[in-house]
């Protein structure tokens, strides 16, 4: 009887990139054309029900989709811990292409990837960016404004925010983000970690109450809502003040689905985009 075999060996070559960084390309060609094909077929049939379909139909998508993973790759963000990922960032930039918006405004920049991926999506269209702490911002651009504070202190009301797009992702209480950019004229929102209340240990510092728990018919006020992360224990109770009257405001939201099914990136952060009503007369 001979020796045993040598233990088997992986067949691939491998070469490392110096600076560690992602390829701008993510497979070879065949296979990035077959990945580009799915999520085109599940952004098409979401943006479908959403009415946003680019007018040059599923081609125009798909050639939208392509320039994102050309571009993502450069991101002066770098990797972006702690700020959105790939699946989430590929959502940012179709639906902030799709709506064409006249004006972008951010609430948490943290290094600016977010940002940067609307500027490349809308590349005249000016971007406000809020942080508490906006010396994390990894880029500089004359179509990009950072303030350091909440954004109310700085936006006003205006006809114009109807044609514009808010991005909420800084953790805040997405009923009061509703009301204040209700109250500023806005139609258009993007939130980010609109997490249900059982998967409220999904993201630090969930928003609280999310748009998921304020449409949720078991959560109702006195609820108290723990959860436990990262070795800590936390506890919120919902009450009705939380709501911000914001159910009556918000003419629609559509949670956006998840590509991590299909691009196997980690899960997003229950990115949705929501249709305000009209502003009162
Ligand atoms: C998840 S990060 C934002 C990630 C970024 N949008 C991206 O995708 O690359 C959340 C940010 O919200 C900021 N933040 C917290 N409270 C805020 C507030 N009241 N207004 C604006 N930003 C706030 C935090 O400092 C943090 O940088």
């Amino acid at each position: 009887m001979s020796a045993d075999p040598k233990p088997a060996t992986h067949a691939y070559r491998v070469t490392p990139r110096a600076d560690g960084r992602q390829e701008r390309r993510l497979l070879s060609d065949k296979l990035q054309a077959r990945l580009e094909r799915q999520l085109t077929d599940t952004i098409a049939a979401a943006l479908t029900r959403l009415q946003l379909m680019p007018t040059g139909g599923s081609r125009e998508l798909a050639a939208w989709i392509g320039e994102f993973f050309r571009l993502h790759a450069d991101s002066p963000a770098g990797e972006n811990p702690g700020g959105s990922g790939v699946n989430d960032s590929l959502w940012l930039f179709v639906i902030a292409r799709a709506l064409a918006p006249n004006r972008i405004i951010e609430s948490g920049t943290h290094r600016g990837h977010s940002a940067w991926i609307f500027h490349r999506a809308c590349p005249e269209t000016p971007i406000d960016t809020f942080d508490v702490d906006t010396g994390k911002l990894t880029w500089s651009h004359e179509k990009l404004r950072a303030h350091q504070g909440d954004w109310t202190a700085t936006i006003g009301s205006d006809p114009a925010n109807a044609e514009a797009l808010v991005f909420f992702d800084d953790h805040i209480n997405h009923a009061r983000r509703v009301a204040e950019a209700h109250a500023r004229g806005f139609r258009w929102l993007l939130v980010d970690d609109n997490f249900a209340a059982t998967q409220v240990h999904a993201t630090g510092g969930p928003p609280l109450p999310s748009l998921a728990m304020l449409f949720d018919p078991e959560v109702v006020p006195g609820d108290e809502i723990a959860w436990s992360r990262n070795g800590k224990n936390y506890a919120w109770t919902y009450t009705q003040e939380a709501e911000y009257g914001a159910r009556e405001l918000i003419e629609s939201y559509t949670p956006l689905p998840e590509l991590g099914e299909i691009t196997r990136f980690p899960t997003g952060s229950g990115l949705s985009l929501v249709r305000l009503a009209a502003p009162r007369a």
